[in-house]
Protein backbone atom coordinates (compact mmCIF):
# COMPACT_ATOMS: atom_id res chain seq x y z
CA UNK A 1 0.00 0.00 0.00
CA UNK A 2 1.27 3.84 -1.29
CA UNK A 3 0.37 5.01 2.40
CA UNK A 4 2.23 3.60 5.05
CA UNK A 5 0.45 2.31 8.17
CA UNK A 6 1.31 5.43 10.29
CA UNK A 7 0.57 7.83 7.87
CA UNK A 8 -3.06 6.36 8.25
CA UNK A 9 -2.81 6.38 11.89
CA UNK A 10 -1.90 10.41 12.15
CA UNK A 11 -5.08 10.89 10.07
CA UNK A 12 -6.94 8.94 12.29
CA UNK A 13 -7.37 5.76 10.98
CA UNK A 14 -6.50 2.04 11.30
CA UNK A 15 -6.58 -0.43 8.63
CA UNK A 16 -6.57 -3.92 8.63
CA UNK A 17 -6.83 -6.03 5.68
CA UNK A 18 -7.14 -10.13 6.26
CA UNK A 19 -7.50 -12.11 3.44
CA UNK A 20 -10.49 -10.73 1.08
CA UNK A 21 -11.52 -8.47 4.00
CA UNK A 22 -10.42 -4.75 4.52
CA UNK A 23 -11.66 -3.05 7.49
CA UNK A 24 -11.11 0.19 7.86
CA UNK A 25 -11.76 1.88 11.12
CA UNK A 26 -12.21 5.66 12.26
CA UNK A 27 -9.66 5.59 15.47
CA UNK A 28 -10.68 9.48 16.97
CA UNK A 29 -13.09 7.76 19.62
CA UNK A 30 -11.85 11.32 22.18
CA UNK A 31 -13.50 13.07 19.39
CA UNK A 32 -16.02 10.91 18.71
CA UNK A 33 -14.21 9.97 15.49
CA UNK A 34 -14.61 14.06 13.72
CA UNK A 35 -13.33 14.16 10.22
CA UNK A 36 -10.41 16.17 8.69
CA UNK A 37 -9.49 16.37 5.17
CA UNK A 38 -6.74 15.02 6.04
CA UNK A 39 -8.39 11.92 6.84
CA UNK A 40 -10.20 11.98 3.99
CA UNK A 41 -7.05 11.98 1.62
CA UNK A 42 -6.15 9.21 3.77
CA UNK A 43 -9.65 7.23 2.95
CA UNK A 44 -8.94 7.82 -0.65
CA UNK A 45 -5.55 6.23 -0.44
CA UNK A 46 -6.43 3.62 1.16
CA UNK A 47 -9.28 3.51 -1.67
CA UNK A 48 -6.70 3.75 -4.19
CA UNK A 49 -4.67 1.03 -3.03
CA UNK A 50 -6.69 -2.16 -1.93
CA UNK A 51 -5.32 -5.47 -3.16
CA UNK A 52 -7.57 -6.74 -6.19
CA UNK A 53 -7.97 -9.67 -3.96
CA UNK A 54 -9.90 -7.73 -1.55
CA UNK A 55 -14.18 -8.67 -1.80
CA UNK A 56 -15.56 -6.83 1.25
CA UNK A 57 -15.02 -3.07 3.12
CA UNK A 58 -16.11 -2.79 6.51
CA UNK A 59 -16.28 0.69 7.79
CA UNK A 60 -16.60 1.00 11.15
CA UNK A 61 -15.85 3.59 14.42
CA UNK A 62 -13.78 3.08 17.23
CA UNK A 63 -15.32 4.59 20.84
CA UNK A 64 -19.13 5.50 21.00
CA UNK A 65 -20.07 6.66 17.61
CA UNK A 66 -19.11 6.12 14.02
CA UNK A 67 -18.58 9.55 13.42
CA UNK A 68 -19.19 13.00 14.99
CA UNK A 69 -18.90 14.23 11.08
CA UNK A 70 -16.57 17.54 10.21
CA UNK A 71 -14.03 18.60 13.06
CA UNK A 72 -15.95 21.85 14.13
CA UNK A 73 -12.69 23.03 15.05
CA UNK A 74 -11.85 23.14 10.88
CA UNK A 75 -14.43 25.99 11.21
CA UNK A 76 -12.31 28.03 13.56
CA UNK A 77 -9.43 31.01 13.04
CA UNK A 78 -7.47 28.03 15.24
CA UNK A 79 -8.26 25.24 13.02
CA UNK A 80 -7.26 21.22 13.46
CA UNK A 81 -3.07 21.30 14.84
CA UNK A 82 -1.23 19.56 11.96
CA UNK A 83 -3.80 20.22 9.25
CA UNK A 84 -3.24 22.49 6.50
CA UNK A 85 -4.76 25.55 5.83
CA UNK A 86 -7.68 24.76 3.95
CA UNK A 87 -8.67 27.22 1.46
CA UNK A 88 -11.57 30.05 1.19
CA UNK A 89 -14.19 29.44 -1.45
CA UNK A 90 -13.26 32.76 -2.72
CA UNK A 91 -10.07 31.25 -3.59
CA UNK A 92 -10.03 29.52 -7.35
CA UNK A 93 -9.86 25.76 -7.02
CA UNK A 94 -12.07 26.00 -3.98
CA UNK A 95 -14.35 22.94 -5.98
CA UNK A 96 -10.97 21.03 -6.68
CA UNK A 97 -10.37 21.05 -2.93
CA UNK A 98 -13.91 19.43 -2.43
CA UNK A 99 -13.79 17.12 -5.49
CA UNK A 100 -10.41 15.75 -3.29
CA UNK A 101 -12.54 15.24 -0.22
CA UNK A 102 -14.79 13.59 -1.94
CA UNK A 103 -12.80 10.91 -3.54
CA UNK A 104 -12.21 9.52 0.06
CA UNK A 105 -15.78 8.81 -0.36
CA UNK A 106 -16.67 7.45 -4.63
CA UNK A 107 -14.35 4.75 -4.03
CA UNK A 108 -16.68 2.52 -1.46
CA UNK A 109 -18.98 2.31 -4.67
CA UNK A 110 -16.15 0.20 -6.62
CA UNK A 111 -17.35 -2.99 -8.34
CA UNK A 112 -14.01 -5.00 -6.74
CA UNK A 113 -16.17 -5.14 -3.27
CA UNK A 114 -18.52 -4.86 -1.31
CA UNK A 115 -18.69 -1.85 1.42
CA UNK A 116 -20.34 -2.25 4.64
CA UNK A 117 -20.78 0.09 7.11
CA UNK A 118 -21.36 -1.00 10.62
CA UNK A 119 -22.94 2.14 12.57
CA UNK A 120 -23.23 2.90 16.12
CA UNK A 121 -24.13 5.64 18.47
CA UNK A 122 -23.69 9.07 15.94
CA UNK A 123 -23.44 9.45 12.38
CA UNK A 124 -23.75 12.74 11.23
CA UNK A 125 -23.02 15.31 8.96
CA UNK A 126 -19.73 13.89 6.73
CA UNK A 127 -20.11 10.46 9.21
CA UNK A 128 -23.78 9.72 7.51
CA UNK A 129 -22.62 10.28 4.11
CA UNK A 130 -19.78 8.21 4.77
CA UNK A 131 -22.27 5.45 6.26
CA UNK A 132 -24.73 6.20 2.87
CA UNK A 133 -21.77 5.79 1.13
CA UNK A 134 -21.70 2.16 1.57
CA UNK A 135 -22.98 -0.21 -0.34
CA UNK A 136 -24.46 -1.75 3.22
CA UNK A 137 -25.26 -0.43 6.31
CA UNK A 138 -25.68 -2.40 9.50
CA UNK A 139 -26.78 -0.41 12.48
CA UNK A 140 -26.59 -0.84 16.53
CA UNK A 141 -29.95 -0.07 18.00
CA UNK A 142 -28.00 3.37 19.22
CA UNK A 143 -27.61 4.40 16.10
CA UNK A 144 -28.33 8.45 15.56
CA UNK A 145 -28.13 9.39 12.13
CA UNK A 146 -28.15 13.35 11.02
CA UNK A 147 -28.28 15.38 7.98
CA UNK A 148 -26.49 18.21 9.54
CA UNK A 149 -25.16 20.28 7.44
CA UNK A 150 -28.00 22.63 6.37
CA UNK A 151 -28.15 23.69 10.11
CA UNK A 152 -24.70 25.15 9.73
CA UNK A 153 -25.24 26.85 6.79
CA UNK A 154 -23.70 24.02 3.98
CA UNK A 155 -24.73 21.41 1.69
CA UNK A 156 -24.35 18.13 1.92
CA UNK A 157 -21.27 18.15 -0.53
CA UNK A 158 -19.50 14.25 0.64
CA UNK A 159 -21.44 12.09 -2.20
CA UNK A 160 -24.57 11.36 0.30
CA UNK A 161 -27.10 13.24 -1.32
CA UNK A 162 -27.46 10.94 -4.12
CA UNK A 163 -27.64 7.57 -2.13
CA UNK A 164 -29.76 9.92 0.50
CA UNK A 165 -32.55 10.55 -2.86
CA UNK A 166 -32.16 6.72 -4.18
CA UNK A 167 -32.90 4.82 -0.50
CA UNK A 168 -35.27 7.45 0.99
CA UNK A 169 -36.79 9.11 -1.96
CA UNK A 170 -36.69 12.79 -3.24
CA UNK A 171 -39.14 13.77 -0.08
CA UNK A 172 -37.92 12.14 2.61
CA UNK A 173 -34.65 13.21 1.58
CA UNK A 174 -35.53 16.95 1.62
CA UNK A 175 -37.41 16.42 4.91
CA UNK A 176 -34.25 14.61 6.84
CA UNK A 177 -31.94 17.36 5.20
CA UNK A 178 -33.72 20.62 5.59
CA UNK A 179 -34.76 20.08 9.35
CA UNK A 180 -31.28 18.65 9.87
CA UNK A 181 -33.74 16.07 12.48
CA UNK A 182 -31.95 12.66 14.08
CA UNK A 183 -33.30 9.65 12.68
CA UNK A 184 -33.04 6.73 15.33
CA UNK A 185 -32.24 3.04 14.22
CA UNK A 186 -35.55 1.95 14.34
CA UNK A 187 -37.04 4.68 11.60
CA UNK A 188 -33.58 4.16 9.82
CA UNK A 189 -34.65 0.36 8.92
CA UNK A 190 -38.29 1.68 8.34
CA UNK A 191 -36.65 4.00 5.51
CA UNK A 192 -34.54 1.45 4.08
CA UNK A 193 -31.21 2.98 5.86
CA UNK A 194 -30.22 0.05 7.67
CA UNK A 195 -30.05 -3.07 5.74
CA UNK A 196 -30.04 -4.79 9.72
CA UNK A 197 -30.45 -2.69 13.02
CA UNK A 198 -28.97 -5.10 15.92
CA UNK A 199 -28.58 -4.66 19.67
CA UNK A 200 -24.75 -2.65 20.17
CA UNK A 201 -23.11 -5.28 21.87
CA UNK A 202 -23.97 -7.67 18.69
CA UNK A 203 -22.74 -5.10 16.02
CA UNK A 204 -18.85 -6.53 14.99
CA UNK A 205 -20.65 -10.38 15.41
CA UNK A 206 -23.57 -9.43 13.20
CA UNK A 207 -21.25 -7.81 10.60
CA UNK A 208 -19.31 -10.56 10.88
CA UNK A 209 -22.10 -12.67 9.85
CA UNK A 210 -22.87 -10.75 7.09
CA UNK A 211 -19.15 -10.59 5.48
CA UNK A 212 -19.45 -14.38 6.08
CA UNK A 213 -22.49 -14.50 3.65
CA UNK A 214 -20.66 -12.08 1.07
CA UNK A 215 -17.61 -13.92 0.85
CA UNK A 216 -19.85 -17.27 0.53
CA UNK A 217 -21.09 -16.62 -3.25
CA UNK A 218 -18.39 -16.62 -6.39
CA UNK A 219 -16.48 -13.41 -6.47
CA UNK A 220 -16.70 -13.39 -10.01
CA UNK A 221 -19.92 -13.46 -10.22
CA UNK A 222 -20.42 -11.37 -7.45
CA UNK A 223 -18.86 -8.44 -9.18
CA UNK A 224 -20.43 -8.54 -12.44
CA UNK A 225 -23.88 -8.82 -10.18
CA UNK A 226 -22.87 -6.02 -8.03
CA UNK A 227 -22.01 -3.60 -11.38
CA UNK A 228 -25.34 -5.08 -12.84
CA UNK A 229 -27.01 -3.72 -10.08
CA UNK A 230 -25.55 -0.42 -9.82
CA UNK A 231 -26.70 0.31 -13.31
CA UNK A 232 -30.00 -0.79 -13.17
CA UNK A 233 -31.16 2.44 -11.81
CA UNK A 234 -30.77 4.60 -15.27
CA UNK A 235 -30.93 1.78 -17.30
CA UNK A 236 -34.56 1.14 -19.17
CA UNK A 237 -35.81 -2.22 -19.06
CA UNK A 238 -34.45 -2.66 -22.41
CA UNK A 239 -30.80 -1.62 -21.93
CA UNK A 240 -30.52 -3.90 -18.49
CA UNK A 241 -31.74 -6.98 -20.58
CA UNK A 242 -28.89 -6.53 -22.37
CA UNK A 243 -26.68 -5.82 -19.67
CA UNK A 244 -27.52 -8.81 -18.02
CA UNK A 245 -27.04 -10.96 -21.32
CA UNK A 246 -23.86 -9.08 -21.96
CA UNK A 247 -22.59 -9.62 -18.28
CA UNK A 248 -23.72 -13.44 -18.05
CA UNK A 249 -21.57 -14.17 -21.64
CA UNK A 250 -18.53 -12.12 -20.37
CA UNK A 251 -18.31 -13.66 -17.02
CA UNK A 252 -19.17 -17.92 -18.29
CA UNK A 253 -16.41 -16.74 -20.91
CA UNK A 254 -14.21 -15.70 -18.37
CA UNK A 255 -14.65 -19.38 -16.25
CA UNK A 256 -13.85 -21.38 -20.08
CA UNK A 257 -10.99 -23.32 -19.96
CA UNK A 258 -7.81 -21.35 -22.43
CA UNK A 259 -8.40 -22.57 -25.85
CA UNK A 260 -12.38 -22.54 -25.46
N1 LIG B 1 -15.61 18.21 15.89
C1 LIG B 1 -14.67 18.36 16.83
N2 LIG B 1 -14.77 17.84 18.07
C2 LIG B 1 -15.86 17.08 18.33
C3 LIG B 1 -16.87 16.87 17.39
C4 LIG B 1 -16.71 17.46 16.11
N3 LIG B 1 -17.61 17.29 15.12
N4 LIG B 1 -17.82 16.09 17.94
C5 LIG B 1 -17.43 15.83 19.20
N5 LIG B 1 -16.24 16.43 19.44
C6 LIG B 1 -15.46 16.41 20.68
C7 LIG B 1 -16.13 17.24 21.76
O1 LIG B 1 -15.78 18.59 21.61
C8 LIG B 1 -15.60 16.61 23.01
O2 LIG B 1 -14.30 17.07 23.21
P1 LIG B 1 -13.79 17.39 24.73
O3 LIG B 1 -13.81 16.05 25.42
O4 LIG B 1 -12.43 17.96 24.52
O5 LIG B 1 -14.77 18.35 25.30
C9 LIG B 1 -15.47 15.12 22.61
O6 LIG B 1 -15.47 15.08 21.19
C10 LIG B 1 -16.66 14.30 23.08
O7 LIG B 1 -17.83 14.94 22.64
P2 LIG B 1 -19.13 15.03 23.58
O8 LIG B 1 -20.02 16.06 22.98
O9 LIG B 1 -18.73 15.19 24.99
O10 LIG B 1 -19.71 13.55 23.36
P3 LIG B 1 -21.21 13.06 23.40
O11 LIG B 1 -21.14 11.59 23.23
O12 LIG B 1 -21.91 13.62 24.59
O13 LIG B 1 -21.91 13.72 22.11
C11 LIG B 1 -22.12 14.20 19.77
C12 LIG B 1 -21.53 13.27 20.85
C13 LIG B 1 -23.63 14.15 19.77
C14 LIG B 1 -21.57 13.68 18.46
C15 LIG B 1 -21.68 15.67 20.02
O14 LIG B 1 -20.28 15.69 20.31
C16 LIG B 1 -21.91 16.60 18.86
O15 LIG B 1 -23.04 17.06 18.65
N6 LIG B 1 -20.85 16.90 18.07
C17 LIG B 1 -20.93 17.85 16.98
C18 LIG B 1 -21.61 17.22 15.75
C19 LIG B 1 -21.62 18.17 14.57
O16 LIG B 1 -22.25 19.20 14.56
N7 LIG B 1 -20.87 17.78 13.50
C20 LIG B 1 -20.79 18.52 12.28
C21 LIG B 1 -21.80 17.97 11.27
S1 LIG B 1 -21.79 18.80 9.71
C22 LIG B 1 -20.59 18.05 8.77
O17 LIG B 1 -20.08 17.02 9.10
C23 LIG B 1 -20.18 18.68 7.44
Amino acid sequence: MSSSLADLTACGLDLAVEDTVATITLSRPERRNAMTPAMWHGLAQVGAALPERVRVVVVRGAGPSFSAGIDLRMFSAEGVPGEQRQPSAAEPGFEDFIAGLQAGYLWLRDDRFVSVAAVQGHAIGAGFQLALSCDLRVLADDARLCMKEPALGLVPDLTGTKPLVDIVGLPRAIELCLTARTVGAAEAAELGLAELVVPAAELDHAVADLVAALLSTDAAAARATKRLLSQAAGNTVAQQAAAERAAQAALLRSKLPAGG
